[in-house]
C-alpha cells in the first residue's frame, strides 16, 4: 500500500464518535484507497492516576471543568514525540475560522501545490469548559474554529476539517474537478444544478442547460455564481477573483436593482431567480 497522502493523528476523549461517519462516508472509500489515514487515539489511555482522571476545577474557580495539561502533552509526545513530529490543531472557538482555503492550505501546505508525500496533522480536540492554557502555549501550533457558535467539544470541528480538507485529495472525490467547482473554491457560491428529468411537476430545467452549447452554459453559470453570491453573500464579492466580464455583470445588476429598486425580471440577468439586493434573500 502507498503512503497516504493525508495522515490525520486525532487526539479526543471520544474515539467511538469518530467511526460511525468515518465508516459510512466518502472518507471511508479514500481511506480504502490508502489516500487519507485517520488514527484515533484516547487521551484517557494517557492518564497516570487510578481514576483516569483527564479534568479538574479551574484555579481562580468558575463554573466548569478545565481538561488537565498532563495526559495532553502525555499524548501528544507519546505519538508525535518531542517536539510534535507535525501540526497540532487545537479545535476551539477561540481559533482562527475554517475555510475552504484553510482546508486547501491543511491539505497542501501554504503553497498550494500537489502533495507527493504524507501530509500528517494532529487534530486535538477540547471538552469541558476548555483546555489548560498551558497546552495552548506550549504545544499546539495552529487554533481552529468551524464558526462563531460553541459546540460541547471538538469532535465534531475535527470531522469537519477532516472532510473538508480530505476533499482536496487528488481521487478522493469521483469527479477530479469537483472541488474547483465547489461553493467558495472560486471565492463564489456555487451555481444551480439540475438532473433529469427534464420536467418535474411542471418545474422546467432552464432551457439553456439542454443547449448542448457549453460556452454559454459556461457563462450562464458564472452569472449564477455571481448573482447568488451579490444576493446571499455580498461579503464575499469583495474578495473573489473577477474577471472585467464579471465586473460588467454585477455592475448591471446593481443598476437594474437601483433603477427599479424591485425584483429584475429572470429574462434581464438570465436566471430564473429574480434578482434581490444584498441582504434580502
Ligand atoms: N469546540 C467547541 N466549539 C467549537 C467551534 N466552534 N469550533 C471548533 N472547536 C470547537
Amino acid at each position: 500500500m502507498p503512503l497516504p497522502a493525508l495522515l490525520f493523528e486525532v487526539f479526543t476523549l471520544l474515539p467511538e464518535v469518530f467511526e460511525p461517519y468515518l465508516q459510512s462516508s466518502i472518507l471511508q472509500r479514500a481511506h480504502q484507497r490508502g489516500l487519507v489515514e485517520i488514527n484515533l487515539y484516547n487521551i484517557r489511555d494517557w492518564t497516570s492516576d487510578r481514576h483516569h482522571i483527564t479534568d479538574d476545577e479551574p484555579y481562580g474557580g468558575g463554573g466548569g471543568m478545565v481538561m488537565k495539561s498532563e495526559p495532553i502533552f502525555a499524548a501528544v509526545e507519546g505519538v508525535l514525540g518531542w517536539p510534535p513530529a507535525c501540526p497540532v490543531i487545537l479545535l476551539t472557538p477561540q481559533g482562527r475560522t475554517f475555510t475552504q482555503s484553510v482546508a486547501r492550505e491543511l491539505a497542501f501546505g501554504e503553497d498550494t501545490s500537489v502533495p507527493d508525500q504524507t501530509r500528517r496533522l494532529a487534530l486535538l480536540c477540547g471538552r469541558y469548559e476548555g483546555v489548560d492554557e498551558r497546552v495552548r502555549q506550549h504545544l499546539v501550533s495552529d487554533q481552529i474554529s468551524i464558526g462563531d457558535y460553541v459546540l460541547t467539544g471538538g469532535e465534531l470541528a475535527a470531522l469537519v476539517v477532516i472532510d473538508a480538507t480530505a476533499r482536496w485529495i487528488p481521487g478522493v472525490l469521483g469527479d477530479p474537478d469537483g472541488v474547483l467547482d465547489d461553493s467558495h473554491a472560486s471565492g463564489l457560491l456555487e451555481y444551480p444544478h439540475y438532473t433529469r428529468p427534464a420536467e418535474f411537476r411542471g418545474w422546467s430545467v432552464p432551457e439553456i442547460l439542454l443547449s448542448g452549447d457549453h460556452g454559454r452554459i459556461a457563462r450562464w453559470r458564472r452569472e449564477q455564481s455571481l448573482l447568488r453570491t451579490w444576493q446571499r453573500r455580498p461579503d464575499l464579492l469583495e474578495t473573489a477573483p473577477l474577471s472585467k466580464l464579471d465586473r460588467k455583470f454585477l455592475d448591471h445588476l446593481k443598476t437594474s436593482f437601483i433603477s427599479s429598486e424591485a425584483e429584475v425580471s429572470s429574462e434581464a440577468t438570465g436566471s430564473d431567480e429574480p434578482a434581490q439586493p444584498p441582504g434580502t434573500s
